[in-house]
């Protein structure tokens, strides 16, 4: 898999899913270069083997030192948080519009064969239909999902103006081991901390009619790989899993994967994310992608990772100003 490249680039590879991915190509035997600037890596997150450039996606004279030669780049890096895009859009807009340009453009001047950019199914805002086709309109709200969408459309376009090998994936909320409990709010790992730490967990929204379609990072990664290796130039691809659970399905996994049943706090106050949220998967299948981990598993496997009292996450949801959910 692969064979073709020699030099690999992942942006944001000390990141949750940069870290996976990373492992997975040295597993591959591949000559691995990072670029993060660490904002929002946990310590030590690098993984060994891989070489580190600390560097900042937002300062094109560095992206453009990091990026030479790198023949296939994975674009990660990126402000993955929701809250802050509305407590800071310029931020998140350097970071995810503006840093994505900066790689694109490096990568078209170095000559790269291939650029995989990883979005985010936040591009599609509020759902109208399901489960959702890559042709489903894109009815973002938050300023997150324009700055991840902003990247899609200069991919695109050095796609069709300049011919570079772009493919685009839009994961749905990704879970699994790794992630920050201060920035990540993915409700799995979220849900399972509260839960772990003996405290009810705070569904945002209504509980019964709020679903996602959770991915586990090990899925996203095989994703990913096919991306790079099968995907035609210039396609955008949705990853989840396949399987729809509404939150409190979930709060009741995590009650049958630690044997307690959960307590529940449903914040129904707050519901401009009660929709369900699910893929239609069926293009990614077509490159040979089997989504393997159960949610039952997932989240078991988490919940024996994170130990008995994992930190607890620290972030709030905030979908407009001013307007916290939880306490
Ligand atoms: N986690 C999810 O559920 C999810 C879902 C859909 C899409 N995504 C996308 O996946 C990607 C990775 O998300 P994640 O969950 O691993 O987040 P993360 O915060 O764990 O990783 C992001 C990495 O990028 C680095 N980074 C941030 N700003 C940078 C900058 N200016 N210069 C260089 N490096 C920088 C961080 O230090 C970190 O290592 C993002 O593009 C995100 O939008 C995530």
């Amino acid at each position: 898999m692969l064979d073709q490249y020699s030099k690999i680039l992942v942006t944001g590879g000390a990141g949750f899913i940069g870290c996976h991915l990373v492992s997975a190509l040295l597993a591959l035997e591949k000559n691995v270069v990072i670029l993060d600037n660490l904002s929002t890596s946990l310590d030590g997150a690098t993984p060994p083997g891989a070489t580190l450039a600390r560097a900042d996606i937002r300062d094109p004279g560095q992206v453009a030192d990091v990026v030479k030669g790198a023949e296939l780049i994975f674009h990660t890096a990126a402000n993955a948080n929701g809250t802050l895009s509305v407590e800071d859009p310029r931020f998140d807009f350097e970071t995810n519009a503006r840093g994505t340009f900066n790689v694109l453009e490096a990568a078209l001047a170095t000559g790269t064969k291939r650029f995989v950019y990883v979005s985010s199914a936040s591009v599609y805002g509020r759902p109208e239909r399901f489960p959702m086709a890559e042709d489903h309109p894109l009815s973002l709200f938050m300023p997150y999902g324009a700055s991840k969408l902003t990247g899609e459309l200069y991919c695109r376009s050095f796609f069709a103006s300049f011919g570079l090998s772009v493919v685009m994936g839009r994961p749905f909320p990704v879970y699994g081991p790794g992630e920050n409990p201060k920035t990540s709010m993915v409700e799995v790992s979220r849900y399972l901390r509260w839960h772990l730490n003996q405290k009810p967990i705070q569904v945002v929204g209504d509980a019964g009619r709020k679903t996602r379609d959770f991915v586990h990072v090990s899925d996203l990664v095989q994703a990913l790989l096919l991306l790079a290796d099968k995907a035609d130039a210039g396609e955008v691809f949705n990853i989840g899993s396949g399987e729809e659970i509404s939150m409190r399905e979930l709060t009741e996994v995590i009650g049958s994967v630690t044997g307690r049943t959960a307590v529940v706090d449903e914040l129904s106050r707050v519901t401009e994310d009660t929709y369900r949220l699910v893929p239609d998967i069926s293009k990614i299948k077509t490159l040979g992608y089997v989504p393997r981990m159960s949610i039952e598993e997932g989240t078991k496997q988490l919940a024996e990772e994170l130990g008995e009292n994992p930190e607890l996450p620290s972030g709030t949801t905030i979908f407009k100003k001013g307007q916290q959910a939880e306490k």
